[in-house]
């Protein structure tokens, strides 16, 4: 019987986050289960921090919150924890055994992780080490393998889509081409799926490494039928046949993640349309727009949706699963399917070569869809 549960939020923070915890909160109360917090994601399970959730207070009125009211970690694997030891010298420590020890002496009988690939890869290698897991799949970059959608990605390409129909009206006022950079990772989705919201000529995205003559190509042709200006959009993670990704510096993820930090991907495109086509070209860089502020009537319902499942499925005794959305059913994969071959337990999170994530595959129907309507993807 599930008396007292448990949610972490972990990762990069993205809209829907409240409206999981809520979902949770109010199914557990309506079932008579305590509900509470750990606090920073998984440093809180480490740091026995959490707080009581409850609908009538700390966890009322967020439904249209953005961030996350018990904060989110993008840092905290606690299977590989940075720890400054007394020289002063950095040690990384497994301490995962001392968050079972804390779960276990609290009694917490499931502990909901919300969070995206390298989240899901520390709850599978705690319910290996015992402890009752069960995930929601988060993330904007809707890279999570197994669900066909992660909640916070329909608000970043919303946010996305908004820029992409302020950038037309300036790009077509100036006869400029205006280059939208979006977030994403190796993953193309938010740039392909706002390219077709906000009606953009040309989409460059990781999983189609880009030949600029051939966009530079989409552009002229435009200009010969009287459009002078043109909208690009740009996926932090594209680069060019043969030529790398841009890097604009480290992230302090911890070790057993890659730790780049992309960058500089819309302003490289931009120099170059800008050359072969000799439009002016301006770039802007969207960031961290896409992950803040009120998630999306989509992202409220689906948030929902997973929080209320999760705790379903809490009740019924399956655990170490993660809830995702199939064929636009609710379901659940066990969470050994959604790690696939990533299956050393501890110092590898996702965010790795060895991860199992979602990326746009040649024959999705966005990708279709975009060349059905002329949108060049650079190939
Ligand atoms: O994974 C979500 C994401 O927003 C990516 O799209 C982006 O590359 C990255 O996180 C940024 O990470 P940070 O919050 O460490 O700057």
């Amino acid at each position: 019987m599930v008396k007292k549960v448990a949610i972490l939020a972990n990762g990069g923070d993205v809209s829907g986050f409240n409206a999981v915890i809520r979902a949770i909160v109010k199914t557990a109360e309506h079932h008579g289960v305590e509900c509470y917090g750990f606090i920073d994601g998984y440093r809180g399970l480490l740091e026995n921090h959490y707080i009581k959730l409850s609908s009538a207070d700390s966890a009322s009125g967020i439904l249209q919150k953005g961030g996350s009211i018990i904060s989110s970690s993008t840092n905290a694997n606690v299977f590989h924890y940075k720890v400054i030891n007394e020289n002063g010298d950095v040690e990384y420590k497994d301490l995962s055994d001392v968050c079972v020890k804390n779960v276990k002496k609290d009694g917490f009988d499931c502990i909901f992780t919300l969070g995206g690939d390298s989240t899901q890869k520390s709850a599978r290698d705690f319910s290996l080490k015992g402890i009752n897991v069960i995930g929601v799949p988060k993330t904007i970059d809707n890279d999570v393998a197994c669900t066909d959608i992660t909640f916070g990605y329909n608000t970043a390409v919303s946010v996305a889509t908004e820029a992409l129909d302020r950038l037309h009206t300036t790009a077509e006022t100036h006869n400029r081409i205006m280059v939208l950079e979006v977030m994403g990772r190796e993953a193309g989705w938010i740039a392909l799926e706002s390219a077709i919201a906000g009606g953009a000529d040309v989409a460059l995205i990781p999983e189609i490494p880009y030949d600029i003559e051939k966009a530079a190509q989409a552009i002229k042709e435009r200009q010969e039928i009287g459009k002078n200006f043109a909208v690009v959009v740009v996926s932090e993670g594209a680069f060019p046949k043969g030529g790398d990704i841009s890097v604009a510096g480290e992230r302090d993820g911890g070790e057993g993640v890659i730790n780049i930090k992309l960058g500089g991907a819309g302003e490289k495109v931009a120099n170059d349309l800008e050359r072969l086509t000799g439009l002016t070209t301006r770039c802007t860089v969207l960031g961290y727009m896409q992950r803040g502020g009120t998630p999306t009537a989509y992202d409220r319902v689906l948030s929902t949706k997973y929080g209320a499942k999760a705790m379903t499925l809490a009740l019924e005794g399956k655990f170490n699963v993660l809830t995702v959305l199939k064929n636009g059913k609710l379901d659940s994969v066990s969470l050994e399917e959604v790690v696939g071959n990533n299956k050393e337990i501890g110092a590898v999170q996702g965010g790795t070569a060895e991860s199992n994530v979602r990326v746009v595959t040649p024959d999705d129907d966005l990708v279709k869809t975009a060349r059905d309507i002329g949108i060049c993807l650079g190939d």
